[in-house]
């Protein structure tokens, strides 16, 4: 039967593209759904993360970093810029060739690996000891297997609906066509940081409010602290511990009323608000209650395996459990398409980087002190900044710390906490360490370039044990 297949995944994000393919290259027949489509109507692959999320977001970052470079940074390289100029319309036209380029690389790959691709929304037409069948546009495929890779959607605020002119979700906020004046962002999580340092560098007064006392409670408290120290420098406005009672638009601004932490009223008014305080899992037109499937506080329930209650069907990424990152979701998606090809395969949450790509980019992977703390766990910590790096004081980008902490006993490594330039590359080193077992020595007797940034992870390693070489 023409359309019949081993693997139909549903959802064309990184999740779902990449078990796909994964399936594909396992010899399985393999076919992809995705409703995504660009401006001109046409199939945009790869969800939310490369239309509206990493991909545009890390694009723009860039660009505004270029431009805060050319007006604050270059004069002390003895670069002088005169009569620099915004040009925002080609910054976002820049960013959208950027996703372009990616939405056509997974057609292109889908291509390669004979993936069939159905342009459309999926949803389950039957499935459960029967088989499974899928409807895409009037169209019903049988799958032997189906993965669910349908991704997440930005949680609103009650009584303040996105309507992506003044009040934006992520979307939005990629896509403002003239730099606010006043930006308002509720949520200091990782889009509102990113997306409120874009907008800061190209001239908006940004007001971020956030509902938790403390800053980036993910991260390591020692990390967290020098970032909000270094974002307030740079003019990044936060308050913390505040309660949201009221939003409201009027033709061209919006009013934020809240209780601050102190429990006076007080207002924010600003020209464009976003909104980044999470996201939910996205179910829509999956038909979920028609097949039965499972859920679990909106998440698809699955089991340590991705196995949903459904015989055949699992799913992946943020629409099930786990943190909503695109690269936890492609090692789900290739865990999954092994396992349907009936190999054994292993996800390991203990080595799932985390990065923020503000700058300076925080980046961590494994336990954090105050984790360690609570969980009564001897460990050892050694840390460097980046001031006593050569690299980075060539680079003229000192500012931030790597730090890593070990096990008193063992001296295996159990986090790794970076804040600096290129820290979204160096935690590789770490996720590889701890991925291998590695202890802070074995990362300390590595030979390392001179001058290059990872020294500074060399120096922090021999740091546990007290002989960094360079402070
Ligand atoms: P988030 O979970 O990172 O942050 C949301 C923040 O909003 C939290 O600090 C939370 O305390 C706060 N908050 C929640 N309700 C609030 C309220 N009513 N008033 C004020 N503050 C409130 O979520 P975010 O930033 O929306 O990102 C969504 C997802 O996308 C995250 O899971 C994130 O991991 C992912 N993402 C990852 C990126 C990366 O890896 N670099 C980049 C962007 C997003």
């Amino acid at each position: 039967m023409a359309n019949a297949f081993d693997v139909v995944v549903i959802g064309g994000g990184p999740a779902g593209y990449i078990a796909a393919i994964r399936a594909a290259q396992l010899g399985l027949k393999a076919a992809c759904i995705d409703e995504w489509q660009g401006a001109d109507g046409k199939p945009a692959l790869g969800g939310a993360c490369t239309n509206v999320g990493c991909i545009p977001s890390k694009a723009l970052l860039q660009s505004s970093e270029n431009f805060e470079q050319a007006a604050h940074g270059f004069a002390e390289h003895g670069v002088k810029v005169k009569g620099l100029e915004l040009d925002l319309a080609q910054m976002l036209k820049r960013k959208d060739k950027v996703v372009k380029s990616s939405n056509d690389g997974i057609l292109y790959l889908f291509k390669k690996n004979k993936v069939a691709f159905f342009h459309g929304r999926g949803s389950f037409v039957k499935a459960g000891t029967e088989g499974i069948e899928v409807s895409v546009r009037g169209e019903t495929i049988q799958a032997t297997n189906v993965i669910i890779a349908t991704g997440s959607n930005p949680r609103a605020l009650p009584g303040a609906d996105f309507d992506e002119k003044l009040i934006l979700s992520n979307t939005g906020a990629l896509a403002i066509p003239e730099v606010p004046k006043r930006l308002g962002i509720i949520g200091a999580g990782v889009i509102g940081l990113e997306m409120g340092s874009v907008w800061r560098r190209l001239g908006s007064d940004v007001t971020i409010l956030e509902a938790l006392p403390i800053f980036l409670g993910a991260a390591d408290d020692q990390i967290a602290k020098e970032a909000g120290r270094v974002f307030a420098k740079q003019g990044l406005k936060m308050e913390f511990g505040v309660s949201v009672s009221k939003v409201s638009s009027s033709k061209s601004s919006v009013k934020v009323e809240y209780k601050s932490s102190d429990g006076s009223a007080k207002a924010l008014d600003c020209d464009r608000l976003i909104v980044s305080i999470g996201r939910v899992a996205n179910t829509i037109g999956l038909n979920a209650e028609g097949v039965g499937l499972k859920r679990d506080r909106g998440f698809v329930a699955v089991d340590d395996d991705c196995r949903t209650n459904l015989p055949g069907v699992w799913a992946v990424g943020d629409v099930v459990r786990g943190p909503m990152l695109a690269h936890k979701g492609e090692e789900e998606g290739v865990a999954v398409a092994e396992r349907i090809a009936g190999q054994k395969a292993h996800v390991n949450f203990n080595t799932i980087p985390w990065v923020i790509y503000t700058t300076p980019e925080i980046a961590w992977v494994g336990k954090t002190e105050q984790q360690l703390k609570a969980e009564g766990v001897e460990y050892k910590s050694g840390s460097f900044p980046f001031s006593a790096n050569a690299r980075a004081r060539s680079l003229g980008d000192t500012t931030g710390l790597v730090k890593f902490l070990a096990d008193v006993k063992t001296d295996a490594i159990l986090g790794v906490h970076i804040i600096g330039a290129f820290a979204s590359e160096l935690i590789a080193e770490a996720v590889v360490a701890m991925e291998f077992g590695a202890s802070s020595e074995d990362i300390g007797m590595i030979c390392h370039a001179h001058p290059s940034l990872s020294e500074a992870m060399k120096d922090a390693a021999l740091a546990v044990d007290k002989r960094a070489l360079n402070i």
